[in-house]
């Protein structure tokens, strides 16, 4: 079978990308369901993979990273998935269900999609990101001869560069700051997985471009007290809040600036800081979701091509 080569399909991505981005920009926001391919051409769809959210404030992250995606791929079936079966079953009792992941490609599928790319929507490549691999993994064992292509498109902090262009997206999309204004940034960590060190290293690149931003996480080795700490000896007194996750979800509503007294401002406030919050999930940041818009259509890692070749070479 004759189809579109990659390098073409990167070139097509990369001058919808740079070339015409206003015309790109005026297109229509819901893409053709049924955009038939060029003769010979696989057709092409795109496959968002999130943790999830049930929280509102959360969705306007997805909804920008969702338009930034269809720009990049204008006329691409593009789908959901959550991983997350807490927060599926939690919409599905409030009749928004968003799909698990083997549903969400079945339904590419049927729409005629023969190459998809997936796009992981985690920060790191921690538990949830390797449970989407092996998902797929397993997916495409079940149904061997459904897609040519199946790209899997890496986290956002994969590389140094990632975290070069993230930390700089961040620090340069805050609210005006006083003199003084320290910004400690919640991230989720991970105390017992190794992706617990890609927020050792972003806590590392924030402080280096701004020795008054601090990271923190909820479940990782890098605690409140570590960025108090630090804070005191700055003689720090207002704090901007800010999520270090892609929604500004259930983590930054309740743990991060939340009433109850556990909560980050709770305990910064008894401590004698003034807490400010900056409800903002990362993937609001247009630099943000070029990272991840970049990982999706730079990805070479074809689960698809990997399977058969494996399954020859078991023969
Ligand atoms: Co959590």
């Amino acid at each position: 079978m004759v189809f579109m080569s990659r390098r073409c399909f990167f070139a097509a991505f990369l001058a919808a990308l740079f070339l015409f981005p206003l015309s790109l920009q005026a297109a229509p926001s819901v893409a053709a369901p049924n955009a038939t391919p060029k003769e010979g051409a696989l057709k092409e769809g795109v496959l968002l993979v999130a943790f999830g959210t049930s929280v509102p404030s959360g969705l306007p992250a997805y909804t920008a990273l969702e338009a930034d995606m269809r720009k990049a791929a204008p006329g691409a079936p593009l789908e959901w998935a959550y991983t997350s079966a807490v927060i599926r079953k939690k919409l599905a009792k409030q009749g928004r269900p968003v799909a698990d992941m083997p549903a969400a490609l079945e339904k590419l599928w049927q729409d005629g999609v023969r190459s998809v790319r997936v796009q992981s929507l985690h920060v790191a490549a921690g538990e949830e990101f390797a449970e989407l691999e092996r998902l797929l993994m397993l997916d495409i064992a079940r149904h061997p001869d459904r897609f040519e292509h199946v790209f899997l498109g890496r986290p956002l902090l994969e590389s140094a560069a990632d975290l070069d262009a993230v930390t700089t997206a961040l620090l340069g999309a805050l609210p005006d700051r006083k003199d003084g204004d320290a910004v400690l940034f919640m991230a989720h960590g991970q105390s017992h997985g190794r992706a617990d060190l890609v927020w050792t290293a972003a806590q590392a690149d924030l402080s280096r471009k701004d020795a008054r931003a601090h990271l923190a996480t909820v479940e990782g080795a890098q605690t409140l007290q570590h960025a108090m700490d630090a804070m005191r000896a700055q003689k720090t007194s207002r704090v901007w809040l800010q999520p270090f996750m892609v929604v500004a979800g259930d983590h930054a509503n309740n743990d991060l600036v939340g009433a109850e007294d556990d909560s980050w401002a709770s305990q910064l406030r008894k401590a004698g800081f003034e807490p400010l919050p900056h409800l903002q999930g990362m993937g609001e940041v247009p630099g943000v979701r070029a990272v991840f818009v970049r990982h999706a259509l730079e990805t070479t890692d074809d689960l698809a091509a990997f399977a058969r070749e494996t399954h020859k070479d078991s023969k």
